[in-house]
């Protein structure tokens, strides 16, 4: 009898810490989409459009495949021919929150 009810309390913590994990996670997951958002109007849209969407004169990162990350963070953080390098001004965590909100668009 005492087992069985203390495996019952065992399997509710089990349940109620796993939900805990993937509530932090999700949350965690949109304050990056939201602080990318922010960064991303203040520091790109000028050239590449806002929203990611109509770009002025950049190159238009709707058609970014979304499978580069990688070639997304190199060409932000180094900088690519006409676009200049971020690295001074933006985090590598700054510059991949803002690849959270570009595939948040997708
Ligand atoms: C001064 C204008 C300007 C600003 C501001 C700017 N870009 Fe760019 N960006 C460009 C241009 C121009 C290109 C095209 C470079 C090329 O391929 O010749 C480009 C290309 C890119 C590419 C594609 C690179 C590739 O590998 O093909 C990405 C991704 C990108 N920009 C992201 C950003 C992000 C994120 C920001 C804000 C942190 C930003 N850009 C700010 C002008 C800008």
């Amino acid at each position: 009898m005492i087992t069985s009810v203390l495996k019952y309390i065992l399997a509710f913590q089990v349940v109620a810490i796993s939900m805990i994990g993937s509530f932090s996670f999700a949350q965690e997951a949109s304050l990056s989409v939201k602080n990318g958002a922010s960064l991303y109007a203040k520091n790109c849209s000028t050239c590449h459009g806002s929203g990611m969407k109509n770009p002025q004169w950049g190159f238009n990162l709707e058609i970014f495949p979304i499978d580069q990350k990688m070639r997304f963070m190199d060409s932000v953080i180094y900088g690519k021919n006409a676009m200049p390098p971020w690295e001074d001004v933006l985090s590598i965590e700054e510059v991949s929150n803002i690849w959270s909100y570009f595939l948040s668009l997708r």
